[in-house]
């Protein structure tokens, strides 16, 4: 394992160019202060103000996505778009066990079951041939929707995560959905800057969900947003995470369970300043992956990541895989490389082996497993790539 440890230590060290780094620091350089300076001094730090609607209107026009709801974080995000587009309680969402457990909660969030499915070895997103033959061998059609035989429950959603970054081949999901009639919802939480054969992370399903946390590509503090082209489905969304308050200038009345969930003003603000340079940030980390897939190029036994046929991706986590490692051995290498403040991670504890989940249905998931002992992700921060 050492001799690992050694080979990844040294390029991490001529890649970042320090001798220690950071698995994915936010990086302000453009007018970060100014917007949170003018968003103090307007006392709208809440849930209204003019960042809000500013910060949806550049997401639009980033994606290309018709309509853009900004919320409190990625998490709320799935939640509320797996209820709008219609979740009903005990219905079966279908998503990889190789995700963040983020997309599991949002599902039971909603009283709904996750139905693990295997991932793809070259994507690391959702293996959309074992889908197919699983849906075909564990699915009977009933009226308009499919139910699982065994349970009897509902199959109503399926959710591609594009893991790192990396998009799966949507075209092909969103064939298998159709023919099964599945919704779709994107986790393209850590996809903003992401493209499919031109189209954006988020914008080819019925809904997609992109998440601003610190440690992504760019960062409102805390924040997410949905992505649609349905206005019916927009006007639900704003509805219901602003307390399904009717609207009137001064009474209060609320014609739902709603929730709280709307994006505050000053993190709107913060991601003003934050998507005006995404581009350069693109570019930045773009840099790091030229330089992590020269330098892993010659090495025995890892491969690294690359972007999936008809994605560019963003290189969210730059990843490499390590052949037939074991739990156990990554564990030994990842142990040293963070002693030695390298901050680097693992793969996410497959979402069927934590104990809240371990019931829920699955398909086989020898894909996952190995992915799960073999992925290693790197130092991405923005912030190496920019000289
Ligand atoms: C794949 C995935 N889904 C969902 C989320 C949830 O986003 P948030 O942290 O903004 O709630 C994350 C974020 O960390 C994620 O990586």
């Amino acid at each position: 394992m050492s001799i690992l440890y050694n080979k990844i230590s040294r390029i991490i060290k001529k890649v970042t160019n320090k001798k220690s780094a950071k698995l994915h620091a936010p990086i302000f350089f453009g007018k970060e202060n100014q917007y949170l300076k003018e968003c103090i001094k307007s006392t709208f730090v809440s849930t209204s103000g003019k960042f809000i609607k500013r910060f949806e209107e550049e997401i639009k026009k980033y994606t290309g996505s018709k309509y853009a709801i900004a919320v409190v974080n990625g998490t709320a995000a799935l939640q509320i778009a797996l209820r709008v587009i219609g979740t009903k309680k005990y219905d079966e969402i279908l998503l990889p066990s190789l995700t963040f457990v983020g997309t599991a909660n949002a599902i039971k969030h909603c009283g709904a079951i996750p139905h693990f499915i295997d991932s793809e070895q070259t994507t690391l997103g959702i293996c959309l041939n074992n889908l197919e033959n699983y849906l075909k061998k564990i699915s009977i059609k009933k009226g308009k929707f499919i139910y699982n035989k065994i349970t009897n429950r509902r199959i109503y959603v399926v959710i591609p995560v594009h893991v790192y970054g990396h998009i799966i081949n949507m075209k092909k999901l969103i064939k298998i959905a159709k023919k099964y009639n599945l919704k779709v919802v994107e986790d393209a939480a850590e996809s903003l800057g992401s493209f499919y054969l031109g189209k954006h992370s988020g914008t080819m399903g019925d809904l997609g969900v992109i998440s601003f946390n610190a440690n992504k590509v760019i960062t409102t503090g805390g924040g997410g947003i949905i992505l649609t082209k349905n206005l019916n489905l927009a006007n639900q969304i704003r509805h219901l995470i602003s307390n399904a308050k009717l609207s009137h200038p001064w009474k209060f009345v609320h014609d739902k369970v709603g929730w709280n969930y709307r994006m505050p003003n000053i993190n709107a603000a913060l991601g003003c300043a934050q998507i005006e340079k995404i581009n350069t940030i693109l570019k930045y980390k773009r840099k790091i992956t030229t330089k992590y897939q020269r330098e892993f190029k010659s090495i025995k036994d890892i491969n690294f990541i690359n972007q999936p046929e008809g994605c560019e991706s963003n290189y969210w986590l730059n990843t490499i895989q390590i052949k037939n490692l074991k739990i156990l051995n990554r564990d030994k290498i990842l142990n040293k490389l963070n002693k030695n403040f390298f901050e680097c991670r693992p793969a996410w504890k497959l979402l069927h082996k934590l104990k809240m989940f371990q019931k829920c249905p699955k398909s086989k998931l020898n894909n996952s497993i190995k992915l799960e002992g073999e992925l290693i992700t790197l130092p991405s921060s923005p912030v190496y790539g920019k000289k």
